[in-house]
């Protein structure tokens, strides 16, 4: 067993808790909306042919702002197919995932499923294979109040408040050789900037995203922000950073330290992006906006048949089932985005039903939660306030893609309005158990409110259909305060979140 001290100084303050870093990603792509959130003939389905336990089990996941309707389905997506009657809109090829969409799920009927989940919509416009009059139609459709052609065709669709959307991405992943219509950062950048330009002459508060790099690993990584950033920086608030992380060739290790990557990814963007700040010399900070992250087996994925030839609707796609040690993973990606939330103040975990996600269902059948589902449940439940940045004595470990990686990583929040925190920690360690102390004196609580943990002897353990409850969350009867001291023993491969009060 090995020894972990951590101090909390109520100083070390990140940044205040934004609720846009809980955000998630619905996109139209594979069993996400169809069979996903929606199935008409459910038992649980709703009026507009949402499913309630889906929605249940969304709000108890916490998650926030959704990014929709893609990803890659967006770049060769016609809104107006999907609004309207819905015996009149038309089925079209979506060549990103080379299935069949029926547009039944469109702009109103999601905005009312948001309204169930008490969520916040980030809508990304095609700048695929379209362009600025096609954004600027949508933001007319979606925003105007009314008076116009397209805010009176909402109206008559049955939508008379405007939905006020705040965010929108400038495409998505338009680095990207798979994407319709991807381009050099060079035509994009100008695109971007352009599309930008006239949305916010419409409404100059709009939040506008523009795509940044699809992974560290692109070939243009970083470069890419510089040019696209120089052309657009002062029309845009985000630059959009996308990153999933598997499990290779046995490697367990080198997986658990994923956050490095990520923590590498945020470093380059933020240096690249104030770089040419200070080149242009302007006042303002661009955000990043990690609005794709997660576990993702992709190596698998495209060794499988499950995209192939026959144009499907709804095919099972990317539906990943995740492990405790992916969980583990996961609750470190989260440590991470916490401890940039300084600069990563909006993120989304893709994606939130059936596609890499927290919860699945079966058509006629169950909802159930994934490993994943629980760190991400807790961190969003328990933080609150200000985000510290706790100093932290580790051991190490040596891992093959990463080097040299901490044992214990940590972040925790801090609500000076009620004295309450809360601690997010990770156990990398493949077989020592850890003992963490944690000071907690210039917090001033006293008291462990709660503590649970993720682990399980079998790393590779899941939650499936037929044994949906196999892994959950534990409490941690190990987590004591005394004397302004929190101690606590970690499990090998472990996620723990506290309640400190
Ligand atoms: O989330 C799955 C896919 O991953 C998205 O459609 C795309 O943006 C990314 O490559």
């Amino acid at each position: 067993m090995s020894e972990t001290r951590i101090a909390l100084d109520r100083t070390a303050r990140v940044a205040p808790v934004n609720r846009r870093i809980f955000g998630s990603f619905v996109e139209h792509l594979g069993r996400c909306v169809y069979d996903g959130i929606y199935e008409p003939g459910h038992p649980t389905a709703n009026e507009d042919g949402f499913r309630l336990d889906v929605v249940e089990l969304v709000r108890e996941l916490g998650s926030t702002t959704i990014r929709y309707p893609g990803g890659n389905f967006v770049s060769g997506f016609r809104w107006e197919d999907s609004v309207g009657p819905r015996d009149q809109r038309p089925v079209r090829r979506d060549l990103a995932w080379h299935s069949l969409e029926s547009n039944q799920v469109g702009l109103d009927e999601f905005a009312r499923w948001l309204a169930l989940t008490d969520s916040e919509l980030m809508l990304a416009v095609n700048l695929g294979t379209r362009g600025i009059q096609a954004a600027l139609d949508l933001l007319e459709y979606a925003n105007h109040p009314s008076g116009t052609a397209l805010s009176d065709w909402r109206i008559a669709n049955g939508t008379p408040e405007p939905h006020d959307i705040r965010m929108w991405c400038l495409g998505n992943e338009m680095d990207g050789p798979w994407q319709t219509g991807y381009m050099t950062a060079d035509d994009y950048g100008k695109l971007a900037a352009r599309t930008a330009a006239a949305m916010k002459m419409a409404d100059k508060d709009l939040e506008l995203v523009v795509c940044g790099s699809s992974g560290s690993g692109m070939p243009t990584f970083g470069e890419w922000e510089r040019v696209v950033l120089e052309h657009s920086y002062e029309h845009v608030d985000y630059v959009s950073a996308h990153a999933y992380y598997q499990e290779r060739g046995g490697d367990l290790g080198s997986f658990l330290a994923s956050s490095v990557d990520m923590q590498y990814f945020i470093d380059t963007v933020v240096s690249t992006a104030d770089h040419v700040g200070n080149r242009l010399k302007s006042k303002k900070k661009i955000q990043i906006s990690f609005d794709e992250w997660n576990i993702w087996y992709l190596d698998e994925h495209k060794a499988s048949e499950e995209i192939n030839d026959e144009w499907r609707y709804a095919p099972r796609q990317l539906e990943d089932v995740y492990s405790a040690a992916d969980a583990v993973v996961l609750g470190n990606l989260m440590i991470t985005l916490l401890k940039n939330h300084d600069r990563v103040t909006s993120a989304s975990l893709a994606q939130l039903v059936n596609v890499i996600a927290p919860i699945m269902t079966e058509p006629g059948g169950a909802a159930w939660r994934q490993t994943t589902f629980f760190p991400f449940s807790v961190t969003s439940r328990l933080a609150r306030g200000e985000v510290l940045r706790p100093r932290i004595e580790t051991g190490s470990y040596e891992t093959a893609v990463y080097g040299e990686a901490d044992l214990v990583d940590a972040v925790a929040t801090f609500d000076e309005a009620d004295g309450s925190a809360a601690l997010f920690l990770v156990n990398r360690s493949l077989t020592e158990t850890q003992t963490v102390r944690v000071d907690v004196r210039d917090l001033g609580v006293s008291s462990v409110r709660e503590a649970v943990s993720l682990w399980d002897d079998d790393v590779y353990a899941k939650n499936t259909m037929h044994d949906q409850n196999r892994v959950g969350l534990r409490p941690t009867p190990t987590a004591s305060l005394d004397d302004g001291v929190l101690t606590l023993e970690l499990p090998p491969v472990s996620w723990t979140g506290v309640s400190l009060g």
